[in-house]
């Protein structure tokens, strides 16, 4: 069986912790490249609710996780990403995703898991001593997700790199050790801006630290946060020469200002102390909210048609649930996993009662 889709295109996988909000950085990170390879690739998009539950397992947890799911939609809805094009499901949606990540922690050593940095950076932010086994296991559920499809590009920001690495290890193993190609070693796609830095200047932009731009923020919102945000911290007088390589405001005009030459000249300005953080921070709040206009309308669309949005994950199941039946048929053919009962996998996983 070929891995192409047959449409004849590779296929992307990516997605979303169902966990709020999205801002500026997940836009660069990761959206971004969704939107541009859409044509290109045949592209499936989840939800990923069960890997909410890995930090936040209990009920109001997961109340709050299914209204999140509507945002996580309009979210990628809103950046432009066409579900007419893409393939966008929830992830428990598709149960065979469980079973997959079981077969794969065969594969997966306790230790090497220890070893993923977001680990520990997860517990250190969560406040969390002891991980369940299933926060340990969170990298063998993403790459069950990922080779559900059998894809072979993963868009994602700069902190799941790790995970995609993970995945490559499971799929050449699982090759290797029943000998039979079933998956793709996926390689990860970072996007031009790997982290941007928060408003405040710290290193990333991050919900928890209060530091965002949001995708759905208003005109005026927007424009404060600007006009708050840290420049560099030298410059206390508009004649001062400032520093440009670093400073939050011109990483966001190089992100978000599609003015070349205004960039360039508001630069040559800064550095020799010919323009206040006023202009700065006023052109810059013109090209984000520019840049942000067509997203609201988008979203204002989705949100008019709250109907549209579940058809939208309908439709994605209904394209996605076979596939990931067929990988499964695959993945315990080519263990010899196969039923005593059920004269095929294929029935098994049909669900026709077995002969
Ligand atoms: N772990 C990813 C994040 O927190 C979300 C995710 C889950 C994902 N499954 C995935 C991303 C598969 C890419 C591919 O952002």
């Amino acid at each position: 069986m070929s891995l192409l889709s047959n449409t004849g295109k590779k296929r992307i996988l990516t997605g979303d912790r169902p966990t709020g909000r999205f801002h500026l950085g997940h836009y660069v990170g990761t959206l971004k490249n969704r939107v541009k390879l859409q044509d290109q690739y045949d592209t499936f998009l989840l939800v990923a609710d069960y890997h909410a539950l890995t930090t936040h397992p209990e009920k109001d947890d997961v109340a709050r996780t299914r209204e999140h799911i509507r945002e996580a939609v309009l979210a990628n809805y809103a950046a432009g990403v066409d579900p007419n094009k893409v393939t966008y499901y929830v992830q428990s949606d598709v149960p065979e995703t469980a079973e997959l990540t079981l077969l794969f922690m065969m594969l997966t050593t306790v230790p090497r898991l220890e070893r993923v940095p977001t680990l520990k950076d997860v517990m250190r932010d969560q406040q969390i001593e002891q991980p369940s086994s299933g926060l340990l296991n969170y990298p063998v559920l993403q790459a069950a997700d990922i080779l559900i499809p059998r894809a072979h590009l993963v868009p994602v920001g700069k902190d799941q790199e790790s995970h995609v690495e993970v995945t490559r290890e499971v799929a050449r193993r699982f090759n290797r050790v029943f000998g039979a190609e079933v998956f793709p070693e996926p390689d990860a796609l970072i996007g031009e801006v790997p982290t941007l830095v928060g408003t405040d200047g710290q290193a990333k932009m991050s919900k928890s630290l209060g530091n965002c731009i949001y995708l759905d923020d208003d005109p005026d919102t927007v424009k404060q946060k600007v006009f708050t945000m840290y420049t560099d911290p030298n410059r206390i007088r508009a004649d001062i020469p400032g520093k440009v390589e670093g400073n939050p405001v011109f990483i966001y005009h190089d992100a978000f200002n599609p003015d070349i030459d205004e960039v360039n000249d508001l630069k040559d300005r800064y550095r020799t102390g010919k323009v206040g953080d006023v202009e700065v921070k006023k052109k810059l709040t013109a090209a984000i909210n520019n840049f942000l206009a067509p997203l609201r309308a988008r979203r204002a669309e989705l949100e008019a048609h709250p109907d549209d949005l579940i058809d939208i994950l309908r439709m994605g199941l209904k394209r996605v649930r076979p596939v990931a039946q067929e990988t499964l048929e695959l993945a315990r053919e080519a263990m010899g996993l196969t039923s005593v009962v059920y004269p095929s996998l294929h029935e098994l996983y049909t669900g026709r009662p077995p002969a």
